[in-house]
């Protein structure tokens, strides 16, 4: 059996985190086997990348890996694409044609988004996933391809083989070995990684002077959740380096470009409507954060735990600071508190966020401390001691 980090190197498929670690070690397990494979996942997530390593380790590495994206071909045309044809099959088959399942012979057909193939091809994809034996369109010899097949669909197939969309048997047949890759969002701590290695690459190819990421901008980054997947960061990163060229990327520069994590609304919020929609969000978010910042000190109050704070340098969007991080309490995690994801519980400071809130509602009231004090929902007092506190009336002032 191949060992675990040689395949990771030599597949370059990249990550530390132990949702990566098992799809990497399922590849190892299976390379080697001459069955047929699943690979499920949603977009983005990697599914062609573990396609290859399961051929590349395999003993028919040597013989070609046939790509058919089975989504792409319409579905008159997907069997004569598969099978081949003899001539004069149909209207424009002017010669005989061979298919993918011939020119993948002793190799490895990658099927992909197989979820999106006819019903009628399904029959067929069976009988040569059991037998290896099919038939050119309009041939009535049968053929015999030695061929591995690995399938990859972001559809839950089980789903669509329940409402008659999928063939069952096709289906259980499939599924015997599959290997499931996570979305990105699940394994959040391998963005650094994938972050660096995306830049260093498109940097090096493109002669951009590269500058790397500050912490807080990959923090912001790992806030996002990435529907597009590794595909989506991967463009990301490389958009960014290009927009910002040579510079190191700070945190502005990824909230200019990040729309970020869908926020639910509170309709208790103030809408502002001079705002630009990305603007508002960013607002709305941080009330939302500074609001819960209050019911945050009271449970760490509870807990009993002493908070170590950090100076703070400069204003940023999302702050971060090494403060001790405190167990945070299970109902913080789940859906009663969408607002801050478990990962970045730990990256900011309740001073940083207070500082920003505070900041911010003052510019939103054009410096008027009693609307600000009382949006925040504190007395003037207080809020004119957070003021001297965080030094913003200099700021303030410099400002405008
Ligand atoms: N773990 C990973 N390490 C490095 N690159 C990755 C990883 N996962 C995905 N990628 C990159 O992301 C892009 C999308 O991957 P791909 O395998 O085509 O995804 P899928 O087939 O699931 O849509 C490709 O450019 C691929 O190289
Ligand atoms: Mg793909």
């Amino acid at each position: 059996m191949v060992n675990i980090e040689r395949l990771q190197q030599l597949s370059g498929i990249i990550g530390n985190s132990s949702a990566i670690q098992q799809v990497i070690e399922m590849i190892t397990q299976v390379a080697e086997v001459d069955i047929s494979v699943l690979i499920t996942g949603e977009s983005g997530t990697g599914k062609e990348m573990v396609a290859k390593a399961l051929h590349k380790f395999s003993k028919r590495s040597n013989e070609p890996m046939v790509t058919v994206n089975c989504g792409a071909i319409p579905s008159g045309l997907i069997e004569s694409e598969l099978f081949g044809h003899k001539k004069g099959a149909y209207t424009g088959a002017a010669e005989d044609r061979q298919g993918y399942f011939k020119f993948a012979h002793k190799g490895t057909i990658f099927l992909d988004e197989i979820g999106e193939t006819p019903l009628e091809t399904q029959v067929k994809l069976l009988r040569v996933l059991e037998s290896g034996e099919f038939m050119r369109v309009g041939d009535s010899k049968m053929m015999y391809s030695d061929v591995r097949v690995i399938t990859a669909t972001n559809s839950d197939l089980e789903t669509e083989a329940r409402k008659g969309n999928f063939r069952q048997d096709l289906y259980y047949r499939l599924k015997t070995v599959t290997i499931n890759v996570p979305a990105l969002r699940q394994r959040i701590e391998d963005l650094s990684l994938l972050v660096e290695r995306f830049a260093l690459q498109f940097t090096r190819s493109n002669d951009i002077p590269y500058r790397g990421f500050m912490p807080e901008a990959t923090r912001l980054m790992k806030q996002y959740d990435w529907p597009g997947n590794v595909r989506e960061l991967k463009n990301f990163v490389e958009s960014i380096l290009v927009l910002e060229k040579g510079q190191r990327i700070t945190v502005d520069m990824i909230a200019r470009q990040l729309r970020p994590v869908k926020i639910p609304v509170n309709p208790n919020l103030p809408i502002l409507v001079d705002r630009s929609p990305e603007q508002a969000e960013r607002e709305i978010l941080l009330r939302q954060v500074f609001l819960m910042r209050q019911d945050i000190q009271d449970m760490k109050e509870i807990i009993g735990g002493k908070t170590v704070l950090n100076p703070i340098d400069e204003i940023q969007y999302l702050p971060h600071a090494a403060t001790e991080i405190q167990p945070v309490p299970d109902s913080m995690n789940g859906e009663n508190f969408p607002m801050i994801r478990g990962e970045a519980i730990g990256d900011m400071t309740l001073e940083a966020l207070e500082k920003e809130a505070i900041m911010r509602t003052l510019q939103h009231f054009n410096n008027n401390r009693r609307a600000a004090a009382r949006s925040l929902g504190m007395s003037e007092r207080t809020l004119y001691r957070k003021i001297d506190q965080y030094g913003l009336e200099r700021k303030i002032k410099g400002r405008s």
